[in-house]
């Protein structure tokens, strides 16, 4: 069920759910605004319940109004900044979205457009879920919120969300594409899902096994060829009315759509999860339908690297060399390193054919990256400081935070091999640094390149501010902001 925003003026319906917003020890300014026969009883309950603002925190209360008896819900917005609305909006729908209510009334006065946009956006991100495997849900699990109305807010708040909610479609592609198990989403089923792009003017292209083979792709190849689900490589491109001419921005994302480790095999405890080894490819997916839905005046290429990693007669086996399309040498130590070859030769396409000046790749590469930096922080790696600044501050801005971490010559040499130009793995030490040199070999000329390690990012075990737990999309907004910071600004 998709919820409704509007942007209205008045007062709420009589079965509205009245909500306010309160920041950080706003309390009594928010009893104000409260019927005043009513203000001396919530006082004392709000006490009680030490209810005091924090962003993201909400009360429940009661109003008498007539013959109504209305729910009233404060959500807190800790500092009052857009950051803040936006964890509002998400305690709104972790409240209300399955309490029996179907719509509330929202009142922002005072807020601004931008924060009033951030509590659209938090409501309706917390409110993706994914219900179709579900088939005995009882009633009372069922979702019942339909509608949020927001009154008082700014002028422009509804041109603010007009941005924002393409940006929330986005976001709810890759999630429903990370959420779908293995036998539902592999490298043709994707390429399907994405074939509804082309309604909001995205063009596709799609690479088949046989056309990788030709171009040499032998690295990409070789993950695939222990499962009956071909590979796929696909591209999607958005040129906006008023993009600048030239070689477009190109995001790459790995797409391994099941990573069992082939034949290098994974322990069975948990491997459910390498279900979202598509994640980079799914938030790339997402990125690109933002950008289209928001009709951006920039020229962008997402390369998804579809493949299936599986253990057969077929399969790649340790030690095997492939030599992949730029003419480097691998040989496959260990064939759950299999993300780096993937990419190696999306890298390689992407720069033959597009010629960018930027490449941005997303990836659920390490588990390494999940010990280092948990779930807190996605991994960066960039060979230019600027683009690694704009990054990080599009993070920041986005609540999608990114941490650098070094490249080096001494990361490099881990990674020779003794017979072939390099190895698919280093030592136990620095996995997530030597996968990203191991990248970085790709990397041709001044290309301006970052790598994104998100394996900590792209899947949540327990509810988040602005996602329930499962896929959190993470990745879209960052893109997002990335691609309006370098192209739009
Ligand atoms: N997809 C995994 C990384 C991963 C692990 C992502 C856990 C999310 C959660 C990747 O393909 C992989 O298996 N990496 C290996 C590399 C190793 C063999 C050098 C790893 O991290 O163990
Ligand atoms: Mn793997
Ligand atoms: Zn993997």
């Amino acid at each position: 069920m998709r919820m409704i925003i509007e942007f209205v003026s008045g007062q709420p319906g009589d079965r509205d759910v009245l909500v306010v917003p309160v920041a950080s020890g706003a309390v009594p300014a928010a009893l104000d605004r409260l019927p005043a026969d009513h203000r001396a009883i919530l006082a004392g309950a709000i006490e009680q319940a030490r209810f005091d603002g924090a962003a993201g925190t909400a009360f429940e209360g009661w109003l008498s109004q007539g013959p109504l008896v209305r729910r009233l819900l404060l959500v807190g917005t800790g500092s009052g900044d857009a950051a803040g609305f936006e964890r509002a909006g998400g305690a709104l729908t972790a409240r209300l979205q399955i309490s029996g209510a179907t719509s509330a009334f929202a009142d922002l006065s005072g807020a601004s457009a931008d924060n009033a946009a951030r509590f659209a956006l938090g409501t309706v991100l917390r409110g993706w879920r994914i219900d179709r495997y579900r088939t005995r849900l009882a009633d009372k699990q069922k979702p019942t919120l339909e509608r949020v109305a927001i009154a008082g807010a700014g002028e422009g708040a509804e041109g603010a969300w007009d941005r924002l909610r393409a940006v929330a479609e986005g976001v709810a592609f890759t999630r429903e594409l990370v959420s779908e198990p293995g036998n539902v989403i592999y490298p043709e089923s994707f390429v399907e899902r994405c074939q509804r792009l082309t309604e909001a003017g995205l063009a596709l292209e799609v690479l088949d096994e046989k056309q990788m083979a030709e171009l040499g792709m032998g690295a990409f190849i070789g993950v695939g060829q222990g499962s009956v689900r071909p590979p796929r490589l696909l591209a999607i491109t958005w040129k906006g009315e008023g993009a600048a001419d030239g070689a477009p921005l190109v995001l790459i994302g790995k797409g391994v759509t099941f990573d069992t480790g082939g034949i290098s095999i994974k322990p069975a405890a948990g491997m459910e999860d390498m279900k979202w080894d598509m994640g980079g490819a799914g938030a790339v997916a997402g990125a690109m339908l933002a950008l289209a839905r928001r009709k951006a005046p920039v020229h962008v290429v997402g390369v998804c690297a579809l493949a299936e990693n599986m253990p057969d007669g077929n399969a790649q086996r340790p030690g095997d060399i492939v030599t992949t399309m730029s003419g480097q040498t691998v040989e496959v130590i260990n064939t759950d390193a299999e993300g780096r070859l993937v990419l190696c030769d999306a890298i390689t396409w992407a720069q033959r054919k597009y010629k960018p000046k930027t490449i941005v790749d997303l990836a659920t590469l390490t588990g390494a990256m999940i010990i280092s930096l948990g779930r807190e922080h996605g991994g960066m790696f960039a060979n230019d400081d600027a683009l690694a600044a704009r990054l990080t501050e599009c993070g920041l801005a986005t609540g999608e935070k990114l941490w650098r971490f070094p490249l080096g010559d001494a990361y490099d040499k881990l990674i020779d091999s003794p017979i072939a130009d390099i190895k698919n793995v280093g030592p136990r030490d620095a996995g997530s640094i030597t996968a990203a040199q191991f990248l970085k070999r790709f990397v041709e000329g001044d290309t301006r390149w970052a790598h994104l390690d998100i394996a900590g990012m792209v899947w949540s075990d327990k509810d988040g501010p602005t996602y329930a737990k499962g896929a959190t999309g993470y990745g879209v907004r960052l893109l997002d902001a990335f691609v309006a910071a370098e192209l739009e600004g």
